[in-house]
C-alpha cells in the first residue's frame, strides 16, 4: 500500500470580482444555502485534506469573518496585491510547512463543483504520479476562459489564457475550469519560476503546465463528466443562471428520493434543507438554511419556509415563517407568520392572518383567525377567538401570557401580560384580560351594553338609515310580525344574550359554545 498522500487544499479568494458591482466580495455572494466559498469548501471537503489555506485579499475582513463561520479549521492567508493566480497558490504555500503531498487548487468562483469531481480529479492526479493535473471541460462557449492546449498525441503543451490566445488556440472548446491537482514539491518549485510575461502582467498559475511540460514532467488532463460543474461567476447574470442550474440539480436530487415538487420551476431549496419521503411541496416555494420537512408533509404554494422545522403530516400553505417548529399534524395557515420559537405541538393549528412570535401552542390547541401571540404559552386543546392580542410588550420590556389547556377565550380579546387563564376557563368577547382568570371561571373584563332607543329617527332624521327605522317600528306595531322578523330577530338575540352566551358565540348564535370561533 503507497503511503496515503498529505493533501493540502488552497482555495483562491483574493479577487474582487469587479464585474458583480457589489460591496461584498464576489466568493461570499449568496447561492441557494451557501456562499460562493461555502460550496467550494464544501466541495473539497471529503478530500479530508491535512490542511485548507484560504487566499483572501478584497473585502478580507468580511471573507475570514465568514470562514470564522463556516470553515473555523481553514486558514486564510493574505494577498494584498492580486498580481494573479500564481502568485497566490505562491503566498498560501509560504504560509504552511514544507513537506510532500498534493496541493489542490480551486478557484473561489466555481460553486456547482461537485465533491465526486474533486475526488475523482485528485485520486487520478494521485494514481499517475503526476506533477500537475488539471481539471478540464468541453463547453459551448468558451468565452474569457483558458485553453487547454494539447500535442499532435493529444497530451496537455499548455494552458493558454483566451487574451494571450492566437485564433487557432481561441477556436479550442476544451477550458481550464480552473481546479488543479499538484505534487507538491513541484509545485512549489515551478511557482518560482513564473515570469510575468503577458498580456495581464500578472503571475500566471496556468503557465505552471507548460513550465512542467517542458522541463519533462508529467502533467494531465482530467476531463469532467458535466461541463457544468466547471461553471464560474463573473457576474449577477451570471450567478441567476448557477441559481437555476443547482435549483435544478438539487429538486432532481429530491424527487429521486421520493418527494413531491409539484412545480419544480418554482421551488428553490436550499442545499442546507432536508425532507423526508412523501412530503409534497406546491408551487413557488422558498425552502431555506436549516429548514427539515416530515414524512407527507404539504408545503405550499406560495410558502417560505427559513430554519423551521416541520413535522410529518403537517400543512403549511401561503405562509411565511422563520426559525419556527411545527409539530406533526399540524396546520398553518393561509397567510400566517411564523416568528423564532414559534412552537407549534402536535395537531396544533395556526390559521389565516395569525403572527406567532416565541410561544408554545399546545397539542390540539387553534388560533384560527387574525391573532397575534406573542411570548405566551397555550395549553392543549385550548381554543382562541378571533382576532385577540397576546399584549406581551410595555414599552420597555416583554412579558408572556400563560393560557391553561382546554380553554376557550372569547373573539377579539386582549391578554394584557404578565397575566394567566387557568385550565378550562373561558373569558368574554371583547374583554381586556389584565388580570389571572382562574381555572375554571368566566373573565368578563368588557362594559355593559346600552341601547337608546329611537336615537336614529331623532337625530338622524331624513336619512335612509332613519327611514328604516321608522319602517321597522312602524311594522312592529302595526303589522303581522313575521314581516319584520328578519331585522329585529338578529338585534333581538345580541340584547337578550348574557354576557357569558356572547363571550363564546362570535360569529352566529346558535352552533354551540366555543364553535364559532374557530370555523
Ligand atoms: C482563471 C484561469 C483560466 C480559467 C478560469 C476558470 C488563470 C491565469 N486563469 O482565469 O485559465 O479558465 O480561471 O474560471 O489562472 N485570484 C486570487 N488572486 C489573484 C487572482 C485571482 O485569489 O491574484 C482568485 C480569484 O478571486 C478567483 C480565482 O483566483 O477566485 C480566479 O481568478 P480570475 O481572475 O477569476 O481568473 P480568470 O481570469 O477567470
Ligand atoms: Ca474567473
Amino acid at each position: 500500500m503507497p503511503q496515503p498522500h498529505l493533501r493540502t487544499v488552497v482555495v483562491l479568494a483574493a479577487g474582487e470580482g469587479k464585474r458583480m458591482k457589489s460591496t461584498l466580495p464576489k466568493v461570499l455572494h449568496p447561492l441557494l444555502g451557501r456562499t460562493l466559498l461555502g460550496h467550494v469548501l464544501s466541495a473539497a471537503a471529503p478530500l479530508g485534506a491535512d490542511r485548507t489555506v484560504v487566499v483572501v485579499g478584497h473585502g478580507a475582513d468580511q471573507v475570514r469573518a465568514h470562514l470564522s463561520e463556516v470553515a473555523p479549521d481553514a486558514t486564510p492567508v493574505l494577498q494584498a496585491e492580486q498580481l494573479g493566480t500564481g502568485h497566490a497558490v505562491r503566498i498560501a504555500l509560504e504560509a504552511v510547512p514544507d513537506g510532500a503531498g498534493t496541493v489542490v487548487v480551486i478557484n473561489g468562483d466555481v460553486p456547482l463543483l461537485r465533491p465526486e469531481t474533486v475526488g475523482a480529479l485528485v485520486t487520478a492526479h494521485e494514481e499517475a504520479a503526476a506533477a500537475a493535473t488539471v481539471l478540464a471541460a468541453e463547453v459551448p462557449d468558451p468565452t474569457g476562459l483558458g485553453r487547454i492546449v494539447r500535442d499532435a498525441d493529444g497530451r496537455l503543451e499548455q494552458i493558454v489564457e483566451e487574451r494571450d490566445a492566437d485564433t487557432t488556440q481561441r477556436a479550442i472548446r476544451e477550458i481550464n475550469a480552473g481546479i488543479y491537482a499538484f505534487d507538491a514539491v513541484r509545485l512549489r518549485e515551478a511557482l518560482g519560476k513564473l515570469s510575468t510575461d503577458n498580456d495581464q502582467g500578472e503571475e500566471y498559475l496556468t503557465d505552471v503546465f507548460g513550465l512542467l511540460r517542458s522541463a519533462g514532467e508529467p502533467v494531465a488532463v482530467h476531463v469532467a463528466v458535466d461541463h457544468v460543474e466547471t461553471l464560474g461567476c463573473n457576474d449577477r447574470v451570471e450567478l441567476a443562471t448557477l441559481r437555476r442550474l443547482l435549483r435544478d440539480r438539487i429538486n432532481e436530487a429530491w424527487m429521486r428520493t421520493g418527494v413531491s415538487l409539484l412545480d419544480p420551476v418554482t421551488t428553490w431549496i436550499d442545499v442546507t434543507v432536508a425532507l423526508d419521503r412523501d412530503a409534497v411541496v406546491d408551487q413557488n416555494t422558498q425552502l431555506r438554511g436549516a429548514t427539515v420537512v416530515g414524512a407527507g408533509a404539504l408545503i405550499g404554494p406560495d410558502v417560505t419556509l427559513i430554519d423551521t422545522i416541520v413535522g410529518p403530516a403537517a400543512s403549511v400553505i401561503r405562509s411565511h415563517a422563520v426559525g419556527a417548529e411545527v409539530g406533526a399534524g399540524a396546520t398553518v395557515g393561509p397567510y400566517a407568520y411564523l416568528r423564532p420559537a414559534a412552537q407549534l405541538a402536535e395537531k396544533a393549528k395556526v390559521g389565516t392572518f395569525v403572527e406567532v412570535k416565541n410561544s408554545q401552542i399546545g397539542a390540539g390547541a387553534k388560533v384560527p383567525h387574525l391573532t397575534y401571540v406573542g411570548d405566551a404559552t397555550i395549553g392543549e386543546q385550548t381554543n382562541i377567538g378571533a382576532a385577540s392580542v397576546f399584549v406581551n410588550y410595555d414599552g420597555v420590556n416583554k412579558h408572556r401570557t400563560v393560557i391553561g389547556s382546554h380553554a376557550r377565550t372569547g373573539a377579539d380579546n386582549m391578554f394584557v401580560a404578565p397575566v394567566e387563564v387557568g385550565d378550562g376557563a373561558y373569558t368574554a368577547a371583547g374583554s381586556v384580560i389584565v388580570d389571572d382568570v382562574p381555572a375554571g371561571a368566566m373573565g368578563v373584563a368588557r362594559a355593559r351594553q346600552r341601547n337608546i332607543e329611537g336615537w336614529v329617527v331623532m337625530r338622524r332624521a331624513g336619512t335612509a338609515a332613519a327611514e328604516a327605522a321608522q319602517r321597522a317600528h312602524d311594522a312592529k306595531d302595526g303589522q303581522p310580525a313575521g314581516d319584520a322578523k328578519g331585522a329585529s330577530g338578529a338585534t333581538g338575540a345580541a340584547s337578550h344574550s348574557e354576557a357569558i352566551h356572547g363571550a363564546t358565540e362570535t360569529v352566529g348564535g346558535a352552533s354551540g359554545a366555543g364553535d364559532t370561533a374557530t370555523e
